[in-house]
């Protein structure tokens, strides 16, 4: 007899209601964990992380992000928002004073905020994911041997080209030390909780794999000696970069490629239903990871000395090469006897999609390095455009804003070009950890889209003036009139 599953009229709840999610996003932002902040880093608390939650009402997310939005303000609220859902599964612990952030802690994993969580993650997983499906079609006849082949080309070409551009875009930077800087940051919002995405597939009964995956995450814990762990190292990196060694200290430096990388494999790994595509994902990444080891152990001796402690580095130049064949050989080729070759789809799926995310963020963490290196120069053109403005050759629609002395604008992004103007005061531009541009009265500075930045007040008043000036190149070309 067949049982067909019980319908109450009305549902319980509508998942599919875009009205509950939206509801349900704004009371999630709704908590003291999560509004703004009038410091740069968060200081050994993982639960505070700014998500300017007063902006959500604002926020679209009923259709899904096309790829030339993925560095939308949109985008990285979503992944700020999502991130923080995901690490709710994770246990995490101050360093210190435990006492004083137990208020926090209980927020943190309350049943409120994680039931909140719950609707509102699937909707910002299909906003933020639902763009690989276009970028990436996976057709052919594909068997175990072909994919075999197509994995080792992979695996020989990787070995035979050297470059990488992350790297060289931080030995060119006129500050060196920034960029490496802005390098670990990104890499800590993932690395200091390293395997923990890896960890979400651990648990079940699914027989010989579920042991082989298991060894990789006892090497990531380091045989629980503590001191081997690879986070563990990997603060001894930051340690070495002159950086804080707590999770999402930099959570306000975080790039929104290097968040939805990070959020990609938490997707993964929660959603079991997408177990093969994580081993393709962990297969691209073990094996492009040995290589980009080497060379970010070779960069942090270029630009911190020979002296500094890489050995986060160096260990995963040797251990990667191991996981690389370990997920080969014990995971995806046994998935395929076991599981026949209609598995190989997805296992490419993950490989690709993997891919394309690691390309996305390296252009992205580049293009930033450039950002905060050209911000001298783009403080230069804001004469001539302010000028166009006040001529009226140019009307932008603009913002007014006035703030006191210390008003910090938590970092973010804008979907265009715009020009900030000093009206009165001065205001420090800030485009990374530690680094930024002092706007007196009078200046400003061409703000590039896409681009994070954040600002803090260093007069007893600031009056300043946002023009949304769409692309600043239209706007210098002698051909531009009232277009805008
Ligand atoms: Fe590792
Ligand atoms: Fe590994
Ligand atoms: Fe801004």
């Amino acid at each position: 007899m067949k049982h067909s599953p019980v319908k109450s009229s009305p549902p319980a709840i509508d998942l599919e209601d875009y009205n509950l999610f939206r509801r349900c996003l704004i009371q999630y932002g709704e908590s003291e964990l999560f509004t703004d902040t009038e410091e740069w880093l968060s200081h050994d608390n993982p639960y505070r992380r700014t998500l300017r939650p007063h902006v959500f009402k604002h926020l679209d997310y009923s259709r899904p992000l096309r790829r030339e939005d993925l560095l939308t303000y949109n985008s990285l609220s979503a992944n700020r928002t999502l991130l923080t859902i995901y690490e709710q599964d994770f246990v995490l612990l101050p360093d210190r004073d435990f006492e004083a952030k137990q208020t926090d802690f209980k927020e943190f994993y309350s049943n409120r905020s994680i039931a909140l969580g719950a609707v509102v993650r699937p909707w910002l997983e299909r906003y933020l994911f639902s763009f690989l499906d276009k970028e990436i079609s996976i057709t052919g006849g594909w068997t175990a041997d072909t994919l075999k082949a197509y994995f080792q080309d992979f695996a020989d070409s990787l070995r035979r080209s050297a470059s990488n551009k992350a790297m060289e875009a931080i030995l060119a930077s006129s500050n060196r030390e920034h960029a490496a800087r802005t390098f670990l940051i990104q890499l800590a919002g993932d690395f200091l909780l390293e395997a923990s995405a890896m960890g979400r597939n651990i648990l079940g009964h699914y027989g010989p794999l579920q042991s082989e995956l298991f060894k990789i995450v006892i090497d990531e814990y380091g045989y629980g000696v503590h001191e081997t762990k690879h986070s563990t190292l990997f603060r001894k990196v930051l340690s070495a970069g002159g950086l804080a060694q707590t999770p999402h200290a930099y959570w306000q430096f975080y790039l929104t490629s290097s968040l939805l990388v990070n959020n990609y494999y938490n997707w993964l790994g929660r959603d079991h239903t997408k177990f093969f595509r994580y081993l393709g994902a962990i297969f691209q990444a073990e094996t492009t990871f040995i290589h980009s080891c080497a060379r970010m152990a070779e960069m942090m001796r270029a630009v911190f000395g020979r002296e500094v402690d890489v050995r986060y580095f160096t260990e995963h130049v040797h251990i990667d090469h191991h996981h690389s064949r370990m997920v080969f050989e014990k995971l995806i080729a046994p998935a395929l006897a076991t599981h026949g070759e209609g598995i190989i789809p997805e296992i490419l799926r993950g490989f690709e999609e993997a891919a394309l995310l690691g390309q996305l963020a390296e252009q992205d963490f580049c293009d930033q390095v450039s950002w905060s290196d050209d911000n001298q120069a783009l403080k230069a053109l804001h004469p001539p455009i302010h000028a166009k403005i006040l001529s009226g050759e140019l009307q932008p629609s603009r913002q007014q804003f006035i703030e006191p002395r210390g008003e910090l604008s938590v970092t973010h992004v804008h979907d265009g070009d715009e020009l900030c103007h000093i009206n009165s005061g001065v205001m420090h531009f800030v485009t990374g950890h530690e680094r930024h541009t002092v706007l007196n009265a009078g200046e400003g500075i061409v703000i590039r889209r896409n681009r994070l930045h954040g600002a803090i007040i260093d007069s007893e008043q600031c009056t300043y003036t946002i023009h949304s000036i769409g692309d600043h190149r239209k706007c210098l070309s002698s051909a531009s009139t009232h277009a805008l």
